[in-house]
């Protein structure tokens, strides 16, 4: 009798479900985009509710075409550091979600920094100081919602990341894993325990956080009323760190890229949290088996997202697929650059007041120039993270593991390998992230075995190596140096 592992897949723009079979092929596969709200430049919001409704809507559409008591777990994995606070006894959230992308508390972090705090802050967590994390933005609602310290201290409300969110909805526990406790800011990565010193920095209560748990276990079984069968939630990860896993990089020194709204660069570190001196993040990959992987992570804000852009905000396309045909109809980008510092920049800058930048225009410029641009910014992005990660890492990188959706564009796959100077592969499944998930869920209930097993079953559909000379390369990366710098610090 097949069986399957259901992967749920809460991502920044859309909410996936994806049922995978014991040879971790795609048996069944839903998705829903769901609405972005933009209440204030900088500020960026989703509603947990909405989230939560596409989530279900999808996971009961995959699930209609199966017997649900086939299915043995469930793996949850989820944009991260997007900050939820509900209610504990109604559950309803006391207000928007705050995204990884929402700026709101930058000039605040600027005043941490000013009173000397990102150091202890990136011992206790590996993280840089920033409004990307979780910890400002639960402050940010603690001090903004009328009496929502007061309720929090009684124990009245919880945080929780997407993850945590999704859980409480589907078997009623506030739980977090530790990935995606690792991006909160509040977590102290080398202890594997909330980090009081940090709670009272961010005068948050302790009763309101998640408790924390493997990546790999059973948190409890879904409501019977959801999908007319209680199935076993047994894997949690953030997404990032579940498409590492999901890409077999289970041994010290493998990288993957992952290109979806952002992109992160992540290299399995090994054992023992590893110190970044070039401005990474050094975070927490998952924990199996009472064994914890830290990661070196490169985050990159605007990926994917940037195409999205070129549709929604510009209309030179209509769908973002069509992307690959535009910057195709044109040689090179004719000297045009496209910084796509729209919510700041993450590694290696951390300048969360830079903005976008277009530079290089000339009369010949057209839109298919700035479709090209807008591409390779993806790849220029991803070439500083891994520049900065063999700085810090004592091995060479040999190869890049790529994913996501833009993964699939050959042309920026292409050029990628040439910026880096290393061979990019893309696997047969280029859904990792829900298979990261799904192994993580699977191997808690015995469907698959062991890591070695899982990372039998990767597979190379298509190996783009450099073809670039290192003179062009040297001088487009300087090029793309000098474009960054002048987008750097727009808003102060
Ligand atoms: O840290 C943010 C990240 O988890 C978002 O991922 O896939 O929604 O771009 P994604």
């Amino acid at each position: 009798m097949t069986q399957y592992i259901l992967a749920l897949d809460q991502g920044t723009t859309s909410s996936r479900a994806i049922l995978f079979d014991h040879e971790g092929k795609i048996a069944g596969c839903a998705a829903q985009e769901f609405p972005q709200h933009f209440p204030q430049p900088g500020w960026v919001e989703h509603d947990p509710n909405e989230i939560w409704n596409s989530q279900l809507t999808v996971a009961r559409k995959v699930l209609q075409d199966f017997d649900v008591k086939k299915v043995r777990a469930i793996g949850i994995t989820n944009q991260r550091e997007t900050t939820v606070v509900w209610d504990r006894k109604t559950g309803e959230p006391i207000a928007p979600a705050i995204v990884w992308q929402d700026r709101r508390t930058a000039d605040y972090c600027e005043e941490l920094r000013a009173a000397g705090k990102a150091k202890m802050i990136c011992e206790a967590t590996g993280l840089e100081l920033d409004a990307y994390f979780s910890a400002t933005k639960v402050k940010w609602i603690l001090d903004h919602v009328p009496g929502a310290r007061e309720r929090a201290r009684k124990g009245a409300l919880c945080f929780g990341t997407i993850d945590s969110w999704l859980a409480w909805k589907l078997c009623g526990v506030h739980v977090t894993d530790v990935s995606n406790a690792s991006r909160t800011m509040l977590f102290n990565i080398h202890l594997m325990r909330w980090d009081s010193d940090l709670l009272a920095l961010f005068d948050i209560p302790e009763g309101m956080l998640p408790q924390v748990v493997s990546s790999s276990e059973e948190v409890g079984v879904t409501r019977e009323a959801l999908f007319g069968h209680a199935i076993p939630v047994a894997g949690i990860a953030g997404d990032q760190q579940a498409a590492t896993f999901g890409q077999a990089c289970h041994q010290p020194g493998m990288v993957k890229n992952t290109y979806g709204t952002g992109c992160f660069m992540l290299m399995n570190a090994g054992r023992h949290p590893r110190t970044s001196h070039n401005r990474l993040l050094s975070t927490v990959g998952w924990r199996v088996d009472g064994e914890t992987d830290y990661m070196l992570e490169g985050s990159v804000f605007m990926g994917g997202a940037t195409v999205q852009w070129l549709r929604d905000g510009l209309g030179i396309i209509q769908h973002s697929s069509e992307v690959e045909a535009l910057a195709g109809s044109v040689p090179d980008s004719g000297g045009v650059f496209l910084v796509p510092a729209f919510v700041g920049l993450g590694a290696p800058h951390w300048d969360p007041y830079a903005r976008g930048a277009i530079v290089g225009l000339t009369r010949g410029s057209n839109k298919a120039h700035i479709a090209r641009a807008a591409v390779e910014s993806i790849a220029y992005q991803s070439a500083e993270l891994l520049a900065a990660m063999q700085k810090d890492a004592s091995m060479p990188v040999t190869e890049v593991r790529a994913d996501g959706g833009a993964a699939r564009n050959d042309m920026l796959m292409q050029f990628q390998s040439d910026l880096l100077g290393v061979p990019v592969l893309r696997p047969k499944v280029t859904e990792t992230t829900a298979l990261g998930a799904a192994y993580l869920a699977g191997l808690a209930v015995g469907f698959w075995e062991s890591q070695e097993e899982i990372a039998r079953q990767w597979a190379c559909e298509r190996r783009f190596t450099p073809a670039m000379g290192d003179d062009q390369r040297a001088q487009l990366l300087a090029k793309w140096k000098r474009a960054t710098e002048r987008a750097k610090a727009w808003e102060t």
